[in-house]
Order: C-alpha cells, then sequence, then structure tokens
C-alpha cells in the first residue's frame, strides 16, 4: 500500500516540476549563453522573501543592479547617517552567488533625501557635501562594486542641462566634479553616465556625447553610458536604437542598456494583454538584443533588464500598468524570454 503510493506520488510531483516552465530553463539560462553580462534590476523585499524569485534571478542573470535600495534617499537618509544594511545584503548575495553589483545611483534629481532639499550652505558646502556623500559611498563598496552610475538623468531631451537642486547650487560643474570625486575614491571603477531617451532623442543624445568629451578632453574619468532603454514594443525603431548605440561606442565609450524595458501599453490606455502583443514585445527584444551582439566585445558592458516579471509601471512618458519584462506574474518566461535567448542562441551578431 504504502509502496502504491510513493510509485504515484513521485512522477506526479517529477512531473509537475518537469511542466512548470519556471524550473526548466536551467540549461537556457540567459547569461550562460551570452558573452556579456545579462543583468536584472533586483527588489530587495522579493530576494530576501520569495525562493522563486530568487531563484530565478541566480540562475538567469549574472549582473545585478538595485531597483531602489542604492539611491540617494535609501543609503544617506540624513546627513550624517548613511544606511547600509539593504544594499550590503545584496552585495553578500552577489559575492555568494559570484554575480556582479552595479551601483545605481549616486547623484540624482530624484530620490532625494530631505536633508539635501533642505541643505542650506554656499557653492563650497554644497561641494563639500556631494564629495562627503559620493565618497563615503564609493569607499564602502570598493574592491567590491566596480562600475557606478555616477550621474543619473542630468540632461533633458532637448539637450538643455536639467534644473535641479545641483545645478542650482553648485552649477554645471555639479557634473564633473561627481566624477571626479568618484574616480578619486576609487580609481579603477568604472563610471557612467545614465540617462533615459538617448536611443529616442538624437539631441539628447550628441549633447550627452559632445559633454563627455568635453569631460574626457579635460582628464575627468568617465567610461561609459548607461542608456536606459525603456523603449515601446513600437518605439523608437530598431535602427534608432542600433545607431545610438554605434553611436556610442564609436565615442570611445562602454554602453551598458542599463534599464531595459519593452512596453506593451500605448499612451495612457490600460489595454488587455494580448498574444499578438506578446509576439511583437518578443520580436523587439530578440532585434535589440541582436543589435546589442553587433556592438564590439570591448564596448558591451552588458544588458541589464529592469525587473524580473510583469506587471509594472512605465517608467517614462506615461504611468500605466504595463507587461515589459521578460516573465509573468507567475514568474513563468515569456515569448520575450525567448526572443533574448533566441538572439543569443541563434549568434546572428558574430
Ligand atoms: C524607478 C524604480 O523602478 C521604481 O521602483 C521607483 O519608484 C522609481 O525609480 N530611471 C532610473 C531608475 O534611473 O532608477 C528608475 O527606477 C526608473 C527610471
Amino acid at each position: 500500500m504504502k509502496n502504491c503510493f510513493f510509485c504515484i506520488l513521485f512522477p506526479l510531483i517529477f512531473s509537475f516540476h518537469k511542466n512548470d516552465k519556471r524550473f526548466d530553463n536551467k540549461d537556457q539560462a540567459l547569461y550562460k549563453n551570452a558573452d556579456f553580462p545579462v543583468g536584472v534590476a533586483i527588489k530587495i523585499k522579493r530576494l530576501k522573501n520569495d525562493a522563486i524569485y530568487r531563484g530565478l534571478v541566480r540562475e538567469q542573470f549574472n549582473s545585478f543592479t538595485a531597483e531602489n535600495i542604492m539611491k540617494p534617499s535609501y543609503l544617506h537618509p540624513e546627513k550624517d547617517v548613511f544606511y547600509f544594511d539593504d544594499a550590503d545584503y545584496l552585495a553578500e548575495f552577489c559575492k555568494k552567488n559570484n554575480k556582479r553589483l552595479h551601483g545605481h545611483t549616486l547623484v540624482w534629481h530624484k530620490s532625494l533625501p530631505s536633508w539635501v532639499e533642505n541643505f542650506k550652505g554656499n557653492k563650497a558646502a554644497w561641494e563639500a557635501m556631494l564629495k562627503e556623500h559620493v565618497k563615503t559611498i564609493v569607499i564602502h563598496y570598493k574592491g567590491f562594486i566596480n562600475s557606478w552610475d555616477v550621474v543619473n538623468e542630468a540632461f533633458n531631451d532637448d539637450g538643455s542641462l536639467r534644473k535641479n537642486i545641483w545645478l542650482k547650487n553648485i552649477g554645471e560643474s555639479y557634473i564633473e566634479k561627481s566624477f571626479i570625486y568618484a574616480n578619486e575614491a576609487d580609481p579603477t571603477a568604472k563610471l557612467f553616465y545614465n540617462d533615459f531617451n538617448l536611443e529616442a532623442s538624437r539631441t539628447k543624445l550628441n549633447t550627452v556625447l559632445q559633454f563627455v568629451a568635453d569631460l574626457k578632453s579635460r582628464g575627468i574619468k568617465i567610461d561609459g553610458i548607461g542608456m536606459q532603454m525603456h523603449v515601446k514594443h513600437y518605439y523608437p525603431d530598431i535602427n534608432a536604437i542600433n545607431q545610438a548605440a554605434f553611436k556610442v561606442q564609436e565615442n570611445g565609450l562602454l554602453v551598458h542598456y542599463s534599464e531595459l524595458s519593452v512596453s506593451l501599453n500605448k499612451k495612457n490606455k490600460s489595454l488587455t494583454l494580448t498574444n499578438e502583443m506578446l509576439t511583437l514585445q518578443k520580436k523587439k527584444i530578440k532585434e535589440i538584443v541582436e543589435g546589442y551582439m553587433k556592438l564590439k566585445k570591448n564596448a558591451q558592458f552588458g544588458i541589464t533588464i529592469w525587473g524580473l516579471s510583469d506587471p509594472a509601471v512605465a517608467w517614462q512618458r506615461d504611468k500605466n500598468i504595463d507587461w515589459p519584462f521578460l516573465y509573468d506574474q507567475n514568474y513563468n518566461p515569456k515569448p520575450a524570454y525567448y526572443g533574448f535567448l533566441e538572439a543569443l542562441t541563434e549568434k546572428t551578431g558574430s
């Protein structure tokens, strides 16, 4: 009787497991098929509490970026208080599992702690405060984190500098100062300027590249551009994306697709997800990865997806619920996942 019970139970468990697409991807792991780092933005709560999430990010990706917990308001909540616990947890996880951790982000107009917003002082005081902020964080992770988004989203689409608290109190030099401080703190770290719409707005891309070239000509270290790549399945077109990435490469900079998401939701309309949309998303992801693979090997810093699973909001243009990632809400791989994988395994890029 007992034997019979197990005879029935074991094959049953095994077949459930076998048919569960969440668990059949071990050999298909994205990063194992790629010759560039494949990354994911990490939600710390899920990493701590959700075993399936933890298993999947470990199995599929070899580069991690904190989605939120390494932003200024998290790491530096009070003027004299740094809070590293959560980011240290993530760093430990990465160490243990041999994953790269990319630092995101030191200087931004968002996720500002209120003490920065209320900070009073002249230009020199602001610079000293910025310096302490950047250096303390970079030094804390020195030797483990080898790359940073130093400045995030400093430009508008029309090429003008974004009016933010740093520009107001320090002037345009806050950007180069941030890079100088980060480099002083860790001379071996790769330093990135990160922004959105670089693949869509030529004006913005050209301005950023000119700005960076000027910094470099004055001996300031900057290694790469994070193209966030919050794109839509229908926009921008793949040629525009590829041309933008090539331009970054031609400027001698590393190319990081730093926050890839492919939205399906059109202009403030919350749509129902259809198979057709999923197929279009798959096509777009595949094209994006194929294009990226045509860059020079030494320019490929990696492709990072801005989340593991749906749903999410789109981060720019509109704020609707969307399905921009590679896994669905039950952690099953979507067609987009297979689009990414096919691009890697068909090796059209090499
Ligand atoms: C977003 C996160 O994904 C959200 O959870 C958070 O509420 C806001 O920030 N550009 C960036 C990222 O550089 O840090 C942003 O991340 C998305 C846009």
